[in-house]
């Protein structure tokens, strides 16, 4: 099943870069073909500005807007230049709480010439909801999307 989706997903993501080079643009697209397939409570991008993290294009409800470097899930998948699942939020010390809805996480650092420039976020109100193939994928996706950086 989500093998299927992300199938999907990957040669959609494929077809809107293959004919647009705008990193907002493509930032932006990502989050809802992301969002329309999976429905998440929040997908979204964290752009790296100076010492912290900058809210980009997402889809979902309202979110905070900057997060210092190290701080939060995506502070520290940032710092670890790697990608962080959370199954339970709750449990994660430091979790920066956007939406009181949000039961578990998956960071994804977008890195280019050694240095995260940005991260992906995917909030979910289901515990547990993120696993490797959701790693592995959206390693993928991320690395498609560094090269607009
Ligand atoms: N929970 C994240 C903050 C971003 S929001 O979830 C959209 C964190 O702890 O870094």
């Amino acid at each position: 099943m989500k093998t299927e989706s992300y199938k999907k997903i990957q040669a959609q993501i494929d077809s809107i870069l293959s004919e647009e080079n705008s990193l907002i643009a493509n930032l932006a697209n990502s989050a809802a073909v992301l969002r329309s397939e999976f429905g998440h409570w929040w997908i979204g991008f964290y752009l790296v500005q100076g010492d912290e993290l900058m809210l980009g294009p997402f889809q979902g409800p309202v979110a905070c807007t900057r997060i210092k470097k190290g701080k939060g899930v995506c502070g520290t998948a940032w710092v670890n230049k790697a990608t962080i699942i959370v199954p339970n939020v709750h449990e994660f010390e430091g979790h920066i709480a956007c939406s009181a809805e949000s039961n578990s996480e998956i960071v994804v650092p977008i890195i280019k010439n050694n240095e995260v420039v940005a991260v992906l976020d995917m909030d979910s109100t289901k515990f547990n909801e993120f696993d490797s193939k959701d790693k592995e994928e959206l390693e993928l996706l991320c690395s498609k999307l560094s090269r607009f950086f």
